[in-house]
């Protein structure tokens, strides 16, 4: 085997909700791509926890991060820990020689982002990958390749909502204390709200300005749980974004994204197990593709990341793509402050690459899940 065909040895820094729901289902089914050699992880309940499913050695346990970035049977690292410890743990692995899979967002606010991606430049020599799993999503790359083809025409608006119950539950996100009393800009828009943001740039393109408006109407959580906002696209298009975590049960709604073209409309909905992507034509005609047991993009998200590192070339999920998503919740945040629009500065890599399968032709070759389609 040829040495850049060996798995990659991957070392996990943090092992939460994050590792054990996303990554860890994604990394057991490509054992040819990555091997776990290390984990570091203070909290032993924790530690006990991902050795006991994953069947890494609890040997290959460290409390201290900076333990395991001296090794040197670690090739490359995920890091998964709280949004305020992001920065500092991604920097200490870069500056150990080690190539880096980092959870999003990109800090917890402006001055974090830039020196987010002070890093790119600092590190050249190693593959940096923000999680940012949307831009990996078939539903949403599906999409994007219609759109691409004018499936719709010209895109004139676009309307996305997204609003449920949120409140703590045990096993889940909003159930982790530093989310709760978050100390980072936004709360839960930062932290759930860019892969939004994200869905809508993959589709939309860029933005140029942005009008946003908050509430607190949670109480559950110190960050608005209420965030509205309205864009303008560099192609001309106009779109609304609404998010809302109630404290309260809401009625079931669609929560999904519209987007209305000079020939058609394209919707995107249906929860993870079920995600579908309709065409609606001019002339009523319909077609639906529906994706069932897609992981959401983690998955395509690791193959990007373990290709870079092994035959080179740009990762999709870069830092600068992921700035920009974080971006335009932090300009709708100012804008709800000043009570007046903000410009949103031009994105430093317009637009967000269609990831493809690398070696395939097809948008979802080795991907796990099934797609049906339906006129
Ligand atoms: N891409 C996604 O869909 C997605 C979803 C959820 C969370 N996330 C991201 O993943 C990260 C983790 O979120 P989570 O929900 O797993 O949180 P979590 O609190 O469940 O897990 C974080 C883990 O990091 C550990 N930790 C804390 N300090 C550490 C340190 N210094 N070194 C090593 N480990 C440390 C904690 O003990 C904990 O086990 C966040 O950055 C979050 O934004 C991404």
């Amino acid at each position: 085997m040829a040495v850049n065909e060996a798995p990659l040895r991957l070392g996990v820094i943090g092992t939460g909700l994050a590792v054990e729901q996303l990554h860890w289902p994604a990394l057991r089914r490509m054992p040819d791509r990555f091997v776990v050699t290390a984990f570091a992880e203070p909290s032993p309940e924790q530690a006990a926890r991902f050795a006991a499913y994953s069947e890494v050695d609890r040997s290959r346990h460290h409390t201290d991060h900076r333990e395991l970035l001296a090794r040197d049977d670690v090739d490359a690292v995920l890091v998964s820990v709280p949004i305020p410890l992001l920065y500092g743990i991604a920097r200490d692995a870069l500056a150990a020689g080690k190539h880096l899979l980092c959870e999003k967002p990109t800090g917890t606010d402006e001055e974090q982002a830039r020196a987010f991606l002070a890093l790119e430049d600092e590190f050249a020599d190693r593959v940096v990958l923000v999680g940012e799993n949307y831009f990996y999503r078939d539903d949403i790359r599906h999409a994007r390749a219609l759109l691409d083809d004018g499936a719709i025409g010209k895109l004139h608006l676009m309307a996305y909502r997204r609003a449920g119950q949120s409140v703590p539950r045990e096993g889940g996100f909003s159930s982790t204390p530093w989310r709760q009393r978050p100390q980072y800009r936004g709360g839960v828009h930062l932290d759930a709200g860019v892969h939004d943001i994200a869905q809508i740039r993959m589709l939309c393109g860029d933005a140029l300005g942005v009008h946003g408006g908050v509430q607190w109407a949670n109480s559950t959580i110190d960050s608005p749980s209420d965030l509205t906002l309205n864009l303008t696209f560099a192609s001309g298009a106009i779109g609304n974004y609404t998010a809302c975590y109630s404290e309260i049960p809401v009625p079931a709604e669609p929560n999904d994204m519209r987007l209305y073209g000079s020939e058609g409309v394209l919707v995107l909905s249906g929860p993870e197990a079920q995600r579908r992507v309709t065409l609606v034509r001019a002339d009523g005609s319909t077609r639906t593709d529906v994706f069932t047991g897609i992981d959401n993009g983690y998955y395509g998200e690791l193959c990007d990341f373990s290709d870079a590192v092994r035959h080179g070339g740009n990762v999709v999920g870069t830092v600068a793509q992921s700035v920009t998503n974080m971006r335009i919740v932090l300009g709708a945040l100012d804008s709800a402050e000043r009570g007046a629009v903000v410009d949103l500065d031009p994105a430093d890599e317009p637009g967000v690459p269609l990831w493809r399968p690398r070696g395939g032709t097809g948008l979802f070759d080795g991907m796990p899940g099934v797609r049906t389609s339906e006129e």
